[in-house]
């Protein structure tokens, strides 16, 4: 099987001087991913090591950067789920955890659970996971912002990647430091599996990333998946999904979905979506915000 990558940097307001960041990072993303899975390395491996760049990157909504919440503080959700098996992991709501994306997929691999606060933070740790001082996720820009209360125009939102390995099996991950203010524990679909992400090898793996309280409703990433049944592309499935969401519910949302011959899609509602993907067929890898999507899709 040809292996692909695909990634987001989040369904979002993606302001001018912003947009180089955006597709740099995700461009850097999918560059990690890409290098596990052309040597032959498992979707599960790509979409983490590209995670972790954008997990890296406080341009994005996503460990280091992440949004914070009513008292100051990140506290983070991530999930992995591998269509082979239907396993997955997820955590919520913890804190120190540089990674959240690697404490998902260790948790994956040990026994699917989902692990909320400290019993993730523990998990973390005694796995060998890296961990840090709850502020060290605080980005300054965040801190300040949060600091003058202003109202966030680029209103960062959940990345994401999926990936279809040489084995042809699929991963998808997510990975959010939730919505800007949000309550203390509050938790939005981007751990929830068919909500934030989906995998099957037998249809395709989706994530999503949005406003959670209008994804968890429309069940969005198992939508779009179901909406691959029958050999319909990606682009379609993606687009049918967003669709059900605008008609079902109020609220901004984005998926990037992959179907098991490698097919690729995306669609959102929101002014924008940083996205980045490389497949073989391609001299190199592609990035690209809403606002200059390439006219032709690989
Ligand atoms: N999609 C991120 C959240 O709602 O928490």
């Amino acid at each position: 099987m040809k292996p692909v990558i695909i990634v987001h940097g989040g369904a979002k307001d993606i302001s001018a001087d912003k947009v180089a960041a955006n597709q740099a990072g995700c461009l850097a993303a999918v560059e990690a991913g890409w290098n596990v899975l052309h040597r032959g390395g498992s979707a599960a491996a790509a979409v983490e090591a590209a995670i972790c760049v954008l997990e890296s990157d406080q341009t994005f909504n996503a460990g280091f950067g992440s949004t914070m919440n009513s008292a100051g503080e990140v506290e983070a959700d991530a999930a992995m789920m591998a269509g082979a098996t239907l396993a997955w992991g997820a955590v919520a709501a913890v804190q120190g955890v540089r990674h959240p994306i690697s404490a998902a997929r260790k948790i994956m691999e040990d026994k699917p659970r989902f692990l909320v606060a400290k019993s993730g933070e523990r998990f973390a740790l005694e796995h060998g996971l890296e961990m840090c001082a709850k502020e060290d996720l605080v980005s300054q820009e965040q801190y300040q912002e949060w600091k003058a209360e202003v109202e966030v125009l680029d209103r960062p939102n959940t990345v994401g990647c999926v990936a279809l390995d040489v084995n042809g099996n699929l991963v998808a991950g997510t990975s959010t430091g939730g919505t800007t203010g949000q309550p203390q524990g509050r938790v939005g679909d981007t751990a929830l599996v068919g909500c934030g992400l989906y995998a099957d090898n037998r249809l395709g793996a989706c994530s999503t990333t949005g406003d959670g309280e209008s994804i968890i409703p429309v069940v969005l990433a198992k939508t779009a998946i179901d909406g691959l049944a029958g050999g319909s592309h990606p682009d379609q499935a993606a687009q049918r999904a967003i669709d059900t969401l605008v008609a079902r519910v109020e609220g901004e949302a984005g998926c990037i979905l992959l179907d098991r011959q490698g097919r690729m899609g995306w669609a959102y509602n929101s002014s924008d979506m940083a996205v980045a993907y490389m497949a073989e067929d391609l001299p190199e890898p592609v990035a690209f915000t809403g606002k200059n999507r390439p006219a032709a899709i690989a």
